[in-house]
């Protein structure tokens, strides 16, 4: 699996708990990063590299691209590549959104990429009838949440947000909140804090997780735990530490050149 950095380590989390069993290799792209502020074929040429990488070296059974932005840049062009391997894309979750919305009007937050692809559009068209959709391509979020700088996430949470008196319960008011970038599960305190206790947030790590559950042809039968290995292109002690921190992981990260 990969990811433009660190974002990917909330999908690895739920795709743990899915396959507990099975061996992860965690690819972040942080020398690379942003995704979402990059163009297409800079992210699918990114894309193409990593994935020959997984696939060559450590002979991967399945592809997870655990970035919204990779998945609506590149993922047609993987698949066309690697046919017969198994690969798992993330979109943001609008249709369970919709499922779970009682007032009908859902904010979304995504990288510009991922707003601006031709696959967001398709789905957010489709769903047009059936909610309104307020869309914030959130410039430099992704990046922040790297960085982990608290006070920066929380003065673009607040920027990029519809204001407080948008969220609530009551018709008119915007009830489901959908992270659709794989950075911003780490950024949930402090976008709760402007949206209020009662206002749901919806990422799609578990679906993902599912799904690759579903695709994946054989899984691990043997008894004990599966390993994680992580890689960074960029500050390795960095992804280390985020997944010490929010996965409990010791894992220590190596370098990579891509
Ligand atoms: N985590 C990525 C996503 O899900 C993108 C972050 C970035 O812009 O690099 O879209």
């Amino acid at each position: 699996m990969f990811d433009s950095g660190i974002g990917g380590l909330s999908v690895l989390k739920a795709l743990r708990a899915e396959l507990p069993l099975e061996d992860f290799v965690y690819v972040a792209d942080s020398a690379h990063a942003p995704y979402g502020e990059r163009d297409d074929a800079y992210v699918i040429a990114q894309a193409q590299a990593i994935a020959k990488y997984l696939i060559t070296a450590h002979r991967i059974k399945a592809l997870v691209v655990a970035c919204n932005t990779a998945t609506a840049a590149a993922i047609e062009v993987l698949r066309q590549t690697h046919p017969r391997l198994p690969i798992v894309g993330v979109e943001p979750a609008l249709k369970p959104a919709v499922a779970q919305s009682t007032t009908r009007r859902i904010a979304v937050l995504a990288t510009r990429g991922t707003l601006e692809s031709a696959k967001f559009r398709a789905l957010l068209a489709s769903l047009a009838t059936q909610a309104e959709f307020v869309c914030r391509a959130c410039d430099g979020l992704a990046d922040a949440i790297e960085r982990e700088e608290a006070p920066e996430i929380r003065a673009l949470c607040a920027y990029y947000l519809p204001t407080r008196d948008q969220f609530g319960l009551k018709m008119g008011q915007i009830d489901t909140l959908v992270l659709g970038c794989t950075h911003y599960p780490f950024a949930s305190a402090e976008l709760r804090e402007f949206i209020g206790p009662e206002v749901q947030i919806i990422d799609n790590g578990a679906a993902v997780a599912q799904q690759t559950r579903r695709v994946m042809g054989e899984l691990s039968r043997r008894g004990t735990p599966g390993h994680c290995l992580l890689f960074s292109t960029g500050d390795g002690a960095r992804l280390q530490q985020a997944a010490h921190h929010w996965l409990g992981l010791e894992t220590r990260a190596q370098s990579l050149s891509i």
